[in-house]
């Protein structure tokens, strides 16, 4: 009985969920939104992969994790990049240097000014949470192949976002003010990556309010983690809606 009632509070809670509601793969909406959307992931990998090996610039005796990082992330852009062929869909590279160049932007201008603390603020907790995100309402919604490599990705990116994490949480002391102050410039820039990005994804069955609600758990877990307190949280967390 009590299984029965487990697995009904399960269903209603996955309005979305898997269990008869997967889009059509072959519709040629579905392709367009798609062309666009793996383009974002795929283009979101190689600068994961750029990024990790720069900040190992930034902190030589680090280099070799940071590389160790880097590598798995070119990994996944492989495994994107079939999940596209895989559907017989081009991915859209053009749009998806637009899509990042203002976090791109960002992210080497802090790079230029050595300020670490940023780099990893942009690329192991924005960037990861917005992937981890993304990569668990896709899983629910994606088709078989696609599936089972974004379930794959998905275990590497906790690995990364936690490597920022621990950074974090052992410099907060002298990390902190910085971490608030490109919070506030950089938390902005994905909440409007996530509307620009909403149309496609809802056409792929990913609800932009799922994947907002999924960002901001895996994002203030994050900052919770690191040693922030509630009062931090809730205002760092309140740039994404200013
Ligand atoms: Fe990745
Ligand atoms: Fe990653």
């Amino acid at each position: 009985m009590q299984t029965v009632e487990t697995h009904q509070v399960a269903v209603l809670d996955r309005p979305n969920g898997s269990e008869g509601h997967l889009p059509d793969f072959n519709s040629e909406n579905y392709k367009d939104a798609y062309s666009r959307i793996n383009a974002i992931v795929i283009e979101g990998e190689q600068e994961a992969h750029d990024n990790y090996v720069s900040i190992g610039t930034l902190i030589p005796d680090k280099s070799d994790e940071l590389l160790k990082l880097a590598r798995m992330e070119l990994k996944h852009m492989r495994g994107f990049t079939a999940c596209g062929k895989n559907l017989g869909v081009t991915a859209d590279m053009k749009f998806a240097k637009e899509f990042f160049s203002p976090l791109h932007g960002n992210f080497q201008e802090a790079l230029t000014a050595g300020k670490l603390t940023t780099c990893f603020l942009i690329q192991a907790i924005l960037i990861e949470a917005f992937a981890i995100s993304a990569y668990h309402v896709y899983i629910r919604v994606a088709d078989p192949f696609a599936k089972k490599i974004t379930e794959g990705v998905v275990k590497d990116e906790y690995l990364h976002l936690n490597y920022g994490q621990e950074w974090l949480k052992a410099n907060l002391a002298t990390c902190k003010e910085e971490l608030i102050q490109a919070n506030k410039v950089n938390l902005p820039l994905i909440r409007s990556m996530l509307d620009q990005v909403a149309k496609d994804a809802s056409e792929l069955s990913m609800d932009r309010e799922e994947l907002m609600e999924e960002f901001m758990i895996a994002y203030q877990d994050s900052l919770t983690e690191i040693g922030l307190d509630n009062r931090e949280i809730a205002r760092m967390a309140l740039a994404a809606v200013v």
